[in-house]
């Protein structure tokens, strides 16, 4: 048996391979006391490096000094060597290059090639998990540091003061179903996250379920004097999906809704019948709307739209694009909830293949729209 680099037609298709590659890779030369030249890149590397012609100076590529000077070392040692680096441009990105060193070609010209590595991807979601941890962390903290400081005081200034000792309980009480709330959002959020790529299979009554939810709600709205309506198109249909997952998706947005509404306000809830994805999309009121979750293959023509508006005080256009970040709260309201209920509710749609569109203006209240491709008819 030969190797596999010696069968007949291999250089040909190594070379056609090389070109496809999805990964930029240029071999480097570098005569005796002259700056190192490209002789070759790859369709990656001509792409995203911009090189044009062969012959090029490698610092045309490759702009970056630290760069440069680790490569040139590595050709002249004839050595391997790695780098980090970022190109800027409109978006930031992250490589890593691997410099090995080839034999030098007949003419005694030193030969090298460099590898580069795209590791923006990596690089964001290792940064976003340090961020959700160190953000979970310190929600956490509070409410425990809280409890902490009320178990010191009952033990001792408070130790005989009936009075405090009932109102201290009182807090301590809050702040223990804050820190399970949280618990329960975060495990719910990442059960959610688990199986986000199966696409549910089960049929959704959805006037059904919004009457559910509203009725669980009540004792909150009763406090609050504020009214629930819901209005139902006759067209609609009931939506492919995961019963329980879509009850935490009302809930969560009837919760905000009902929460930012002032005293003897009215929150609306409707659903809607769309025969295709533009109809579902199509705004509610004019250039206010953004949209923070859309189909990426969308596989359905109809789709039923679950819209859910209230009277509050709106949130300001700049911070619409966060609302479904977890943990993003809009600075100044203090909304005691966890700050991870529109990060739920977008994580489900998007298991549903659905959008989640808000739209909303300071002093206009909020209106969020969930779109759900409608189950297919029997
Ligand atoms: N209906 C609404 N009206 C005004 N602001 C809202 C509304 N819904 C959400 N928000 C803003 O978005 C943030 C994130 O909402 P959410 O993820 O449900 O977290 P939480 O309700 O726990 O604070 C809220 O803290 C609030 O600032
Ligand atoms: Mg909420």
């Amino acid at each position: 048996m030969s190797e596999v680099t010696d069968k007949p037609g291999a250089g040909a298709a190594a070379q056609t391979i090389l070109e496809l590659l999805p990964e930029p890779v240029i071999l480097v030369r570098g005569r005796e006391g002259e700056s190192p030249e490209i002789a070759y890149g790859n369709r990656a590397a001509r792409e995203v490096f911009r090189i044009e012609l062969a012959g090029a100076p490698l610092g045309a590529a490759l702009r970056r000094p630290e760069v440069l000077e680790t490569i040139e070392a590595a050709l002249e040692m004839g050595s391997s060597a790695e780098v980090a680096f970022e190109t800027i441009g409109v978006q930031p990105r992250f490589w890593r290059a691997f410099a090995r060193p080839l034999d030098a070609d007949a003419g005694g010209v030193r030969q090298l090639v460099v590898m580069l590595r795209d590791e923006t991807d990596a690089r964001r979601t290792e940064r976003m998990r340090a961020d959700f941890l160190a953000n979970a962390s310190h929600e956490l903290r509070t409410p425990l540091a809280s409890l902490a400081g009320f178990v010191e005081t009952l033990r001792t200034h408070a130790r005989d003061d009936t009075e405090a000792r009932e109102k201290f309980l009182g807090i301590m009480a809050q702040q223990a179903t804050r820190m399970a709330r949280l618990v329960d959002d975060l495990l719910s959020l990442s059960r959610i996250e688990l199986n986000e790529h199966i696409a549910p299979s089960g049929k959704v009554d959805l006037p059904r379920t919004i009457q559910d939810v509203s009725d669980a709600i009540k004792p909150l709205t009763g406090e609050r004097a504020v009214t629930i309506s819901v209005e139902v198109d006759p067209k609609v249909t009931p939506v492919t999906g995961d019963r329980d997952q879509l009850v935490q998706v009302i809930q969560n947005l009837v919760d905000n809704a009902v929460k930012y509404t002032p005293r003897g306000g009215r929150v609306r809830v409707s659903l809607e019948a769309a025969a295709s994805l533009e109809t579902a999309r199509a705004p509610s009121r004019p250039g206010v709307g953004l949209s923070l979750l859309s189909p990426d293959s969308p596989d359905s023509h109809a789709y039923v739209v679950l819209r859910i508006s209230d009277e509050g005080p709106g949130i300001a256009r700049q911070h619409l694009p966060r609302l479904s970040e977890r943990f993003y709260r809009v600075e100044g309201q203090r909304s005691g909830g966890t700050g991870l209920g529109l990060a739920i509710v977008k994580h489900v749609v998007n298991r549903h293949r659905g959008g989640l569109m808000v739209e909303s203006a300071e002093g206009e209240g909020s209106t969020f729209s969930v779109y759900l491709p409608a189950a297919p008819q029997a």
